[in-house]
């Protein structure tokens, strides 16, 4: 009796300790969360047999643009041939990013490192035969850079997955809980395999939505992912066990409600090489969308296709450069801040120090002459262009003394210290930032 009594006792303190390992307790989190809200600027890469071809990434045989046969025969020419690790990882230090996250297995499933779980993988299915994560996060590691793995749940290559092509499916999970369950190992198996393998800071999981959380088992993946790394962000498509959320590709107009967000972005209009899209956004689309991005308290997790030879179009090259120039003089107002003021108060992103006696105002264009700040109720030390230095004057207009709204500030901002992309005014403030958002004087 005592002894059952022991065992049971035994066997409670080690389900709730399972469970506090996996429970989503707000302040190891924050805690946990710190370097990723700092670091802004995130490379995503996106490399895949897809590349070959320059075709939709997975998509084009699931969507039936291509036979499935045809995609896979992208194998054969892989060859990485001129991959270098060393210099993808300088031009991400150079482009002022904090972290990267590379594609470990798209929804084809195929793994770009040496899985024991699958035939499937470019080490040994292509003429390429080698890992590239491995090399990658070595490089990224000696630069100081987060390594992050994306890696797709779904696997449409997998004969044990349910889902193939579009509208149709192996079967159904509910159906056949041994096969499931068969893909449900090798899956975990090979999460597993990438934490013993490269141990990454960061998972981005992809494909959630094809199944539940139940059927994912997806607080047992967080489980798997934190028993090894206990400080890996998870990102947000695993069913409600993330740490962030992923807005992808379409900009939020209002301030999202979330204490961290990443939108993904891609530089043209697809993930991977596509050689026909030439569709680029220009380095200053990019600099407004980042900047956009961290004043609304989110990162940026830029994407860019190198080509199945391992190199990077040079498009994409000339992004990040441009990017990491300008973060170079102005990264002062973008790493290690937090989200500006609200909207309303100047017509512009804004970001504040942590302390917030510094606010960070960003001016588009070629605009010069006197720029308006509503509703500040501080007193301000000092105005300077970040980068230049250059100081500025300012004054306040419409002050009432016995009102408590505080009078307007404008600032001028004379001809020729403007940034070729966007101008960063800093502001030094008397204290912690006070603002006025009231309806004004009645
Ligand atoms: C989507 C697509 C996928 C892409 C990903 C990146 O979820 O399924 O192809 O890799 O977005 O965010």
């Amino acid at each position: 009796m005592m002894k059952r009594l022991i065992l049971t006792f035994i066997f409670c303190v080690i389900t709730v300790l399972g469970h506090a390992q996996t429970k989503i307790d707000p302040k190891t989190i924050a805690a946990k969360m710190q370097w990723f809200q700092d670091a802004k600027l995130g490379i995503f890469i996106h490399a895949g047999i897809y590349s070959v071809n320059g075709i939709d990434e997975s998509w084009s045989f699931h969507n039936k643009k291509i036979s499935y046969a045809d995609y896979m025969k992208q194998l054969n020419g892989f060859t990485l041939k001129h991959y270098d690790p060393t210099f993808w990882a300088e031009l991400i230090k150079e482009s002022g990013a904090r972290y990267a996250v590379i594609t470990t297995k798209h929804h084809d499933g195929v793994a770009m490192y040496d899985t024991k779980k699958d035939k499937l993988s470019i080490v040994k299915a292509t003429p390429a035969k080698m890992d590239m994560i491995k090399p990658f996060f070595d490089e990224l590691r000696k630069r100081d850079i987060k390594c992050g793995a994306y890696f797709s749940l779904i696997d449409w290559s997998h004969p044990d997955y349910p889902g193939f092509l579009k509208d149709s499916s192996r079967y159904n999970v509910k159906d056949d809980d041994a096969r499931w369950n068969r893909f449900r190992d090798f899956f975990q198996g090979q999460i597993k395999e990438i934490g013993e393998k490269f141990n990454p800071d960061l998972w981005w999981f992809d494909g959630d939505w094809e199944h539940s959380a139940e059927e994912w088992e997806s607080e047992k993946v967080r489980r798997i992912i934190l028993t090894k790394n206990p400080a890996a962000i998870i990102n947000g498509r695993l069913q409600g066990y993330g740490d962030y959320t992923t807005p992808e590709q379409n900009f939020p107009v209002s301030r999202p409600p979330y204490n961290w967000w990443e939108l993904c972005m891609t530089t043209n209009d697809n993930w991977g090489y596509q050689q026909h899209d030439q569709n680029w956004k220009t380095p200053y689309e990019i600099i407004s969308i980042f900047v956009d991005a961290v004043a609304n308290g989110g990162n940026l997790l830029l994407d860019i296709g190198p080509k199945e030879d391992g190199t990077i179009p040079p498009e994409e090259i000339n992004i990040l450069k441009e990017l990491g120039a300008w973060n170079k003089k102005n990264g002062e107002a973008i790493f290690n801040t937090v989200a500006g003021i609200p909207q309303g108060h100047f017509y512009g992103p804004t970001t504040l120090s942590k302390d917030s006696t510094t606010l960070y105002l960003f001016v588009h264009g070629k605009t010069s002459g006197q720029l308006m700040l509503k509703g500040l109720d501080n007193k301000i030390k000092d105005i300077s262009v970040v980068g230049t230095g250059t100081k500025l004057n300012h004054k306040v207009v419409g002050k009432i003394s016995w009102s408590p709204v505080p009078g307007l500030v404008y600032i001028n901002l004379p001809e020729g210290v403007q940034d070729k992309y966007i101008t960063v005014l800093k502001l030094k403030l008397d204290k912690p930032i006070k603002l006025y958002r009231g309806q004004g004087g009645l």
